[in-house]
Formats: structure tokens, sequence, C-alpha cells
């Protein structure tokens, strides 16, 4: 079989983790792999992609990013890009792994309704896939968020000041909420809990008050602020596919300012933006991409297509595409109650 591997949308810590076990199960078994250059990009008017062999493979299961490349394409601007991926394949490949979260993943269930044999594995750093505890990027991020607040700790102690740092999180707070559970955050602000800059205000007051000096304040980027509609307006900047690109958004500037103006303690922030998504994979993402990456190509050496390797209970299993996308895998409210215990 000639197996074609991809990986699209942001990237995110364990991709080439995942990739190189791909490629050693393919190519034990005596298939060819080649690696789709550019996400969907790769598959549009023809197949621009290279052969891998083992020693393509060797030494990246600690490297970051993504060796394959990855682009937010956009398909359906002009029209007729998924048709144009849907023929190379059928012209060119026996079967695809495509690497990606919801967007990606959107793609590969519209293909694979469509007869393309393909196989999806979840990658995001937002958490947001459903019916998986784990996706590619995720443990990475978290121990990023967490490493970061135990430095703001410390400096936001000497100087008695709020700290405000924002996180990734487009629709969801996994992110903001792991990693300021596991870095001992003060206040957790995540887009799945309506808040205001004054309830907001009003919590850091009240532990200034019991004699707390200093304050760590978590903000997940794509957090809805009712106060900042106009500033986000005049802030709108969007990415290759279309969407907002969040961080323009300055959450953490805007509740910075308010905390500033509103309590008079000085207050700083921090943007921790794509440190969440560089550098190496932390020990959890090396093994769970390698473990999702061999179940996604025994799914294609089976012939299973349309479906992706899901984790529940520490074990690999398997599941629909469509299961991944039905809706967005959002933080429940007795975990972030659960995180205000500390606040
Ligand atoms: O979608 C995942 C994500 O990490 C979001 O949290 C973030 O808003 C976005 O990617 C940023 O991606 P980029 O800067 O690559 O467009």
């Amino acid at each position: 079989m000639k197996i074609g591997v991809l990986t699209a949308g942001g990237d995110a810590p364990g991709l080439n983790a995942a990739l190189r076990a791909i490629g050693r199960s393919v190519l034990a078994e005596g298939h060819e792999l080649i690696g789709i250059h550019d996400g969907w990009a790769g598959l549009v008017g023809g197949l621009k992609g290279s052969s891998l062999q083992r020693p393509d493979l060797a030494n990246i299961l600690r490297e970051g990013g993504t060796r394959l490349g990855s682009i937010r394409y956009n398909l359906d601007e002009p029209e007729g890009g998924r048709q144009a991926v849907l023929d190379t394949i059928t012209r060119e490949l026996d079967a695809v792994i495509a690497i990606g979260g919801d967007g990606t993943l959107q793609v590969a269930q519209w293909l694979a309704e469509r007869g393309a044999p393909i196989v999806g594995v979840g990658k995001t750093l937002d958490n947001d896939l459903s019916h998986t505890e784990y996706c590619i990027g995720f443990d990475s991020a978290v121990s990023i968020v967490a490493e970061a607040l135990d430095r703001l700790h410390t400096t936001a102690a000497s100087h008695h000041r709020i700290m405000v740092v924002e996180t990734m999180g487009r629709s969801t707070g996994w992110v903001a909420t792991m990693g300021g559970l596991a870095g001992g955050a003060d206040f957790i602000a995540i887009p799945e809990v309506p808040v205001t800059l004054d309830d907001i205000t009003a919590h850091v007051r009240k532990r200034h008050e019991r004699g707390s000096a200093s304050s760590i304040v978590v903000i997940a980027e794509g957090v809805q602020l009712t106060s900042i509609g106009d500033h986000e307006r005049a802030n709108v900047h969007t990415d290759g596919i279309g969407r907002v690109q969040m961080a323009r958004r300055s959450v953490g500037a805007t509740l910075a300012d308010h905390l500033s103006d509103t309590t008079g303690i000085e207050t700083r922030f921090s943007v921790l933006g794509h440190l969440q998504r560089g550098g190496s994979p932390t020990a959890i993402d090396r093994i769970w991409a390698t473990r999702v990456g061999i179940a996604a190509a025994d799914l294609v050496l089976a012939g299973k297509f349309g479906r992706m390797p899901s984790v529940r209970c520490a074990g690999v299993t398997d599941m629909p595409i469509s299961d991944a996308i039905s809706e967005v895998h959002r933080v429940p409210e007795e975990l972030w109650q659960l995180a205000g215990r500390f606040f």
C-alpha cells in the first residue's frame, strides 16, 4: 500500500512522535509511506510529499513541531478544495492518515463519507475533541503553563503584584484550568463559565483584603468579557481559515488594565502564546502520541477507515471520526469549581 500521512492545523508537541510510530509500523509491514507536505495543501492539485524511510524517522521522538509542515489551509474558499483533495487521494494513494484537530477531522469525516480510505488522529492543544481522554500536545501545553505560573508566583510575591496570565484556548478552557490547577492559580477565567471584569476584580480585592500580598489570575484567550466588545472589534485579525486570532483580542491586557485601575494594586500580564505550542513534548505526549500513532497505522492496515484512535481508561480503542467532532468537549463546571476551592 502507498500510505500518506499529514499534519494539519496548529502544530503541537508530540506530532513527530506520532509520525515516527506510524512510520515504523507501516514500513515494518513493507508498505510505502509518503509524508504529505503542509497538511491539506499537499493534496490540492496533485500530491506534494516525499517518501519517508526509517532514517527519516530517527531522532524525532523528542522533537517539537512537525517534520511534515502544517498550514491552516481553507479548502472551502474558493469552493472545490475538498473535492480536489479527494481526487488526489483517489488517484495517488491507497490510504491517508490525517493528524489534526476539529477542523482537520471535519475534512477527514467529509472525505470518509465519500469513500476515501482515511484514518484520523486527534491533535489539539485546546483538548476540545469528544470521546477521547487524550489529544496530542495538550499535556505539553499544561506543563508549560504550570512552569510559567511557578516562575510568575515568585516575582508576583516579591513585588506584591497581581499577575495576569493569558493561555491558549479558543472555545474551551482546558489549558487554563489544568495549567492553573497545577500551578496554583488564584483565579481562572475560562470560556465555559461566564464572568465579568468586575467579578474578577471583586474576587482579587477580597483576597488582598484577607491578607494575600499577590495574586495570579489565569485567563484563557477565548473568554468573552462583554465589557471589551469595542476593543475586540477594533482588533480583529483572522487566520488562514478565517477564524479570529484569539490572542489579538488581548483579554489578558484588558483584564490587567482593569485590575490595576480598579484595585490600585500594581498589575502585570504575560501572554504565553506560542510558547505553549513549541519545544519538546512531555513524556506523556511522547508515550500517548506513540500509542495513538501505532493504533492509527493498525486501523489502516486492518482497512478500518473513517475511524480514529480514542484513549479511554488508560487504553487505546477506536471510534468513528464523527464521534470526536460530534460536540465541543468543554471543561465541566465541577472541575472549574474544584479549581475554585484554591482561589
Ligand atoms: O486551535 C489551537 C490553537 O492553539 C488555539 O488555542 C489558538 O487560538 C490557535 O491555535 C492559534 O493558532 P495560530 O496562531 O497558528 O493561528
